[in-house]
Parts: C-alpha cells; sequence; structure tokens
C-alpha cells in the first residue's frame, strides 16, 4: 500500500498560531541576593494564617477538592457583600478571561482591549478563533472613545484592565460608566480589577456595582496580588447568573485545588495583613515614584503595586541594559517591549531593601558606573 509523501500532522484551530506565548517574568541573577520584581508579587507574602491553613491540608491530598468552590465563594460573598451564587472562582483569573473569550466569542468575532493592555486578553481572542482589536491610549490611559469607536456588530467583548498592568493606569469610574452605556447590550464588558485593593483614588471603583446591576458586565478579582498567593493561583468573577452560569459550563469539574480553596479563605480573614500590605506598597510606590523621577527617568503615574520607568534613547543608556545592570545587582524588572514599550522597565514595589537598592543602582547606572 502506498502512502501520501505529503501526510498533513493534525492543525491546530485558526488563531493558536498567531499566539505569543505569555513570558512569565523571570528571577535569573547571578547575585548571592535575588529580589524579584518582575510579577508584582507582593513583597509581604501571605497572611500567616493562609500558610496554616494550606499546611492543614497536606493529610487530604487524596481527596477531591469541592468542585464548586462553595466554601471559598461563601467567604468571598461574606467579605465582599456579594451573592456567592453570582460568583465562580478559577485556577487564577486567567483561566477566567480566557473562559470568557472561550464562551463568547467565536471565530470571525472581534474583542477589544486597549493599546498597551495586559496580554493575556489577545491571547484568549486568539485562541477562541476571533480577531483582536486594539484601541489606542491616551497618556498610557485606556481611552473609552476610542474603545467605544472601534465596536462593531461583531464585538463580543471589551477587556479593560483597571487599574492595567503594566501601566498602573486606571479609568476613573465614571469613564467606565460611561464606556458601559456607549456599548451595545450584547457586548460583554470585561473588568479586570487584580490591583483594585491597592488603588486609593476616590474616583475609582473596582467595578463591582456594575457587575451587580447590569447584564453584561463581569468583574474578575485574584489572590495572586495583595493576598500573596500567586502559586496557589486563585481568581474570581462576579457577575450576572446568566455570565456566571456559562462560566461553570466550561471549567474544569475540580479547577481550584483544596489547599488554595482553605488558604484563600483563611486570608480573607486576615484583613490586619491586607492593611499593611497596602500600607507598604502606597508608602513605597510613592517614594519609588519620586525617586525613580528625580534621576531624571519618566515614570508612569501608577496606582498598583509596580511602576513603569522609561529610558532613554541614548546609546548604552536604554532599558535593555539597565534591566542587565540591575541585574547584576540582583534586581530582577520586567522588560515590556510586548507590551509595546520596548525602552521602558515594570517594577514591582518590593521590601524596603530592594527598593533602596534600585534608587540607588540606577543612580550608578545614569551615572555611568558599573558599580
Ligand atoms: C491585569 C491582570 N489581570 C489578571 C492577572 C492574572 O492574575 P492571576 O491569573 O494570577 O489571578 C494579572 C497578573 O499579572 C494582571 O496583571
Amino acid at each position: 500500500m502506498t502512502r501520501s509523501k505529503a501526510v498533513a500532522g493534525p492543525a491546530p484551530r485558526q488563531g493558536v498560531l498567531d499566539i505569543a506565548a505569555y513570558v512569565p517574568g523571570d528571577d535569573r541573577s547571578r547575585a548571592a541576593r535575588v529580589f524579584k520584581l518582575s510579577s508584582n508579587e507582593t513583597p509581604l507574602g501571605p497572611s500567616p494564617l493562609a500558610v496554616e491553613a494550606y499546611r492543614a491540608n497536606a493529610d487530604r491530598l487524596h481527596v477531591y477538592p469541592e468542585g464548586s468552590s462553595r466554601t471559598l465563594r461563601e467567604a468571598i460573598g461574606a467579605t465582599y457583600g456579594l451573592n456567592p451564587d453570582r460568583i465562580v472562582c478559577g485556577n487564577g483569573s486567567d483561566e477566567l478571561l480566557t473562559l470568557l473569550a472561550q464562551n463568547f466569542v467565536s471565530p470571525g468575532d472581534e474583542a477589544i482591549f486597549s493599546e498597551h493592555g495586559f496580554l493575556i486578553y489577545r491571547i484568549a481572542i486568539l485562541a477562541a478563533g476571533g480577531t483582536p482589536i486594539v484601541a489606542p491610549e491616551t497618556s498610557e490611559t485606556a481611552n473609552a472613545d476610542a474603545i467605544l469607536s472601534r465596536v462593531t456588530p461583531r464585538t463580543r467583548i471589551v477587556y479593560l484592565a483597571n487599574p492595567n498592568n503594566p501601566t498602573g493606569t486606571y479609568l476613573p469610574h465614571d469613564e467606565v460608566k460611561r464606556l458601559h452605556a456607549g456599548l451595545p447590550g450584547n457586548v460583554l464588558l470585561v473588568l479586570d480589577a487584580a490591583y483594585a485593593e491597592y488603588v486609593r483614588r476616590n474616583d475609582y471603583a473596582s467595578g463591582v456595582e456594575l457587575a451587580a446591576e447590569a447584564e453584561n458586565v463581569v468583574m474578575t478579582r485574584t489572590f495572586s496580588k495583595v493576598f500573596g498567593l500567586a502559586n496557589l493561583r486563585i481568581g474570581w468573577a462576579y457577575g450576572p447568573a446568566a455570565i456566571i452560569d456559562t462560566l461553570n459550563r466550561t471549567r474544569g469539574p475540580f479547577n481550584v485545588n483544596g489547599p488554595a480553596l482553605a488558604a484563600g479563605a483563611a486570608a480573607l480573614a486576615d484583613r490586619a495583613h491586607l492593611e499593611r500590605a497596602v500600607a507598604h506598597n502606597s508608602h513605597w510606590l510613592d517614594w519609588l515614584t519620586r525617586e525613580v523621577a528625580a534621576l531624571g527617568l519618566r515614570v508612569t503615574p501608577s496606582v498598583g503595586n509596580f511602576l513603569l520607568m522609561h529610558f532613554s534613547d541614548a546609546k548604552g543608556r536604554g532599558a535593555a541594559e539597565a534591566d542587565a545592570f540591575l541585574r547584576d545587582r540582583g534586581l530582577v524588572l520586567r522588560r515590556v517591549a510586548g507590551y509595546g514599550f520596548p525602552n521602558a522597565l515594570r517594577m514591582s514595589v518590593g521590601p524596603e531593601e530592594a527598593n533602596r537598592l534600585l534608587v540607588a543602582s540606577l543612580a550608578d547606572f545614569l551615572g555611568g558606573g558599573r558599580g
């Protein structure tokens, strides 16, 4: 029997090979002491209560977790005053952001996000076979009118990170409401509020009220940032029952593991730890913004737990050189070329020692010394 020479292998669906795989922040440095400031993790770590709850699950590793994350949903509901039936937990909020595209975007459909928006949106849209539509920003901030002007009959989702990563900028609640009011009812507005707890602005809102009232708004949150549980992968979404129902139909049946569920609920109960993390961030974010700017670098004004600094085009003074210089000192920041910032670095607010070392090292770098 002869076989055709050109046997085609299995082909992925349309869009998959257009995806540039997400590159996580790394911690590579030859320095003896390394500060990983590349993934917006909290320098305070998780609440000790969360660690204890996690450990208490060690002798139950052979038992399946609660499939619907009920206890954690109830704890979230009690903490934020929300109906647990309208909450779904995910293996990180990434899972939920991706599932929303799987559920609402078909091949040929469009979904919109902003110019420097979080990269997972593009990946999620392409993985669903959809077309990513990019709306330009103004002053490195999402622009409601630019987003609205890109809505077509094929638009299914608008993703908005508020505040956004990697810029740290945000849209005031009035602008979010105006954006929502301008969207057709069949377009889902996804408000990704991964950094909401850090924001200290009177005109900001996470979107919880909109998600409570509107039929086409869902808000996502995470335990990875201020709660310090990134390694456990816990996120959640709150929204209209019909949207939550689609997520429950398509998520993995045991998508959040038992130790994570227990640790998440314990973390919510430790308000003092949360307040310490927020206070630390507010103090050092302000300090870093001031000190880095004083060295002559432009800093995008951030309300998150990270800041974006822009380097000069002068030879030897760019982001790539700064990254290498800082790594030698044990400071690992994030390159952000994939976000449209080829000459900037994003830095997570770290512990005091790392923040001070960063400013001193940057001064050396900009002053020309190799320390
Ligand atoms: C804006 C934004 N959304 C969502 C996430 C994902 O968080 P996780 O999947 O850990 O919940 C991140 C993480 O960096 C983020 O920056």
